[in-house]
């Protein structure tokens, strides 16, 4: 049995449900898995409390959330010893032949920190526009047009394979733990 920490970055709760439906399949496979919004949370758990860390980000303006993004980066010296996984929520993953990484928003990342996750996935994830207040619809509806997403702002849309997130999850409850060094031998 392993400790995991799903911790993600969400603004309109589409990143929120897979962290959630995540953690419950590593819960499913025996494991103890902590949920945590790293924004909301004020002060997110320390990395090093646990065996696996998930990390989650929805994508806004081709960016990752800042301070998700921050919070692997002060975590990136306990990271490089333990397996991590992170995955991106996004429109363009809805998009046939989104390909792996859609808009290559997880290179951007993983350059940046200077840090590779041991799994990384991209999720579709939704447009809840009945969520947006009226200007942002408006803005969402013509760029959705232009990258040929649906355009029906009566509803909100969920766009995620909910299959490929359990399949996701059950890959990540089998990822065992590296042993930590001493940390003796860090000094
Ligand atoms: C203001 C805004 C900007 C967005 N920018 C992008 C973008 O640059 N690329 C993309 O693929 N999706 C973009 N999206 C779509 C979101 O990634 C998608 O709605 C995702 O599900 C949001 O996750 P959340 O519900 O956890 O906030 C944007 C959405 C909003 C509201």
């Amino acid at each position: 049995m392993s400790r995991y920490l799903v911790v993600y970055a969400s603004h309109f709760g589409q990143t929120r449900k897979i962290a959630d439906r995540i953690a419950d399949t590593i819960r499913a496979r025996g494991h103890i898995a902590e949920v945590a919004d790293v924004v909301a949370c004020k002060v997110p758990p320390p990395v090093q409390d646990y065996d696996v860390l998930v990390a989650g980000s929805r994508v806004e303006l081709g960016r990752h959330d800042g301070v998700l993004v921050e919070y692997l980066r002060e975590s990136r010296q306990a990271l490089a010893f333990m397996p991590w996984a992170f995955f991106s929520v996004s429109a363009a993953a809805s998009t046939p032949n989104a390909g792996a990484d859609p808009n290559g928003y997880m290179e951007v990342l993983f350059s940046d920190l200077g840090s590779r996750p041991t799994r990384a996935k991209a999720f579709a994830g939704g447009l809840p526009y009945r969520k947006y207040n009226f200007i942002l619809r408006f803005i969402m509806k013509r760029v959705s047009r232009s990258a040929g997403h649906t355009t029906d702002t009566s509803r909100n849309h969920e766009m995620t394979n909910w299959d490929d997130v359990r399949a996701f999850a059950e890959d990540l409850a089998t990822l065992s733990p590296l042993r930590r060094p001493d940390p003796r031998m860090m000094a």
